[in-house]
């Protein structure tokens, strides 16, 4: 069937100009709207496969009409008509969620092959739904250990703040990228952006580039002007992640643009102001590195007068049976697989481990056990043996070693599942959990057949 999609402008003559090109091509089947209102209405009933609508409208404009649709529906296309020469407009809408845009007068050809980009991009529905919607939050802070309470108190106190420079510490997976982004929400800074920036990934003239933005000729490449991340993060948060390897000259940029919050584009004269919440995280020993003369002692002192430290796991060992159920029951809608309960004495031996890798090592340890786990319960020798003290490798347990890559250990766990059962091909598929085509077409790719098969 041919997609829906709705058309919606104030001026009567642009709906039933563009729907008429639309129908046209035979390709889409086409709804006119003068009012976004209604449109919105219809949206509930019956939601239509993309939408195009006018940015300027005199009931709903364009932008708020957006932020309804996705509070509505998260994934149809939503493509924005503006006037030529308000690109400004073009790129709040699509903060606000929209998916592209056309300016005016549109060309119908091109609207055709946008629509159908945008049709081919839209993630499905039911897939975003597990992770988007009430039933499963991929942000939610998990704990309730007197330390994360404490975690929970600053990402309130500094989400409550506009104007705030803001430094998480803490080692490797303990949740800082979670906790900065649960900043940013708690701050109800709807339609502002969380602008993140990894400060290891990029050389320092590029990272400068990045943050303050160039004008057209600034340097060799710089072939258009570009706004800095500090500029797109306006009204919102900027998260500086991994600040320590932030290299010394550009330390002192930041702090000059932290003490005043203005800055200039690079090859600019123009002086700018934004307000932002700048969040800064890193997992290395940052008081160290100013001891050792790595990290500006008073950039360090202007981050750290809003710090928290989120503790490790071996800390709030009393979190960690409700820290593993909520990565399993993520990872199980994540799998599409029945929601398991996690063994008996298995919760006690997670709380024992020590965890250097933190919370993300259990979410590791827990989708890889996800994947082999059968049944109603999440067996601990499923739990990644090799972490677990105390569970030896017995007979019905096969030990790999580290370092393998995702396909050698499925070569290896099926040819140890066939070796286990004789070579029956279809207990083995049963246990496997796939079809005893999909176990002959595995064994096809690893290599694993022999001659008569
Ligand atoms: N308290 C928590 N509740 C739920 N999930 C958590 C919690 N802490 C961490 N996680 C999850 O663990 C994983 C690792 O967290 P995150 O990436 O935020 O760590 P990090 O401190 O930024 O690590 P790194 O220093 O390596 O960048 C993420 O999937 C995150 O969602
Ligand atoms: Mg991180």
């Amino acid at each position: 069937m041919n997609p829906t999609v709705f058309i919606i402008d104030d001026d009567p003559d642009q709906v039933a100009l563009v729907t008429a090109q639309l129908e046209r091509g035979r390709q889409f089947i086409t709804k006119g709207f003068t009012r976004a209102d209604r449109a919105l209405e219809e949206l509930r009933a019956d939601p239509p496969d993309a939408i195009v609508c006018d940015l300027v409208m005199p009931e709903l404009d364009g932008i708020s009409f957006v932020r309804r649709v996705r509070e509505l529906n998260r994934t149809v296309p939503v493509i924005i008509a503006t006037a030529r020469g308000t690109e400004g407009d073009a790129e709040r809408a699509l903060e606000a969620g929209a998916t592209d845009f056309v300016t005016k007068p549109i060309e119908p050809r091109g609207l055709e092959t946008r629509i159908r980009r945008a049709l081919e991009q839209a993630p499905k529905e039911a897939l975003l739904q597990n992770f988007t919607q009430a039933k499963f939050d991929p942000h939610a802070i998990i704990g309730k250990h007197p330390l994360m309470q404490q975690v929970r108190a600053f990402i309130t106190s500094v989400g409550s703040v506009p104007q705030v420079s803001a430094l998480l510490l803490g080692e490797s997976g303990t949740g800082k990228n979670l906790v900065a982004r649960g900043i940013h929400t708690a701050s109800r800074a709807a339609g502002y952006r969380f602008v993140e920036v990894n400060c290891a990934a990029l050389p320092a003239s590029l990272l400068e580039a990045e943050l303050f933005g160039y004008e057209k000729g600034a340097f060799t490449d710089a072939r258009q002007a570009k706004k800095g991340l500090v500029e797109v993060a306006d009204g919102g948060t900027l998260f500086l992640d991994e600040i320590g390897t932030m290299a010394p000259e550009l330390q002192a940029k930041l702090l000059s643009f932290l003490e005043s919050r203005s800055f200039r584009r690079l090859g600019s004269t123009r002086e700018q102001s934004v307000t932002l919440r700048v969040v800064a995280a890193t997992n290395v020993d940052l008081a160290g590195e100013v001891a050792r003369g790595t990290f500006r002692e008073d950039l360090y002192y202007r981050l750290n007068v809003a710090s928290q430290v989120l503790p490790p796991l071996r800390a709030i060992r009393s979190d960690i049976p409700e820290i593993a159920r909520h990565f399993v029951k993520r990872a199980a809608e994540y799998f599409a697989k029945p929601l398991p309960v996690i063994e008996a004495d298995g919760e006690e031996r997670l709380q024992r481990y020590e965890w250097p890798g933190n919370a993300r090592e259990l979410r590791n340890v827990v989708e890889r056990s996800m994947i082999f786990s059968q049944g109603p319960s999440l067996r601990i020798v499923d739990l990644a043996p090799a972490v677990m003290p105390g569970v030896s490798a017995g007979a019905d347990m096969l030990t790999l070693p580290r370092g393998l890559t995702l396909d050698e250990v499925e070569s290896r766990y099926i040819e140890a599942t066939l070796k286990q059962l004789d070579g029956n091909v279809q207990a083995a598929a049963e246990q496997l959990g796939v079809s005893r085509k999909v176990l002959w077409q595995r064994r096809k790719q690893h290599g694993l057949l022999t001659g008569r098969e």
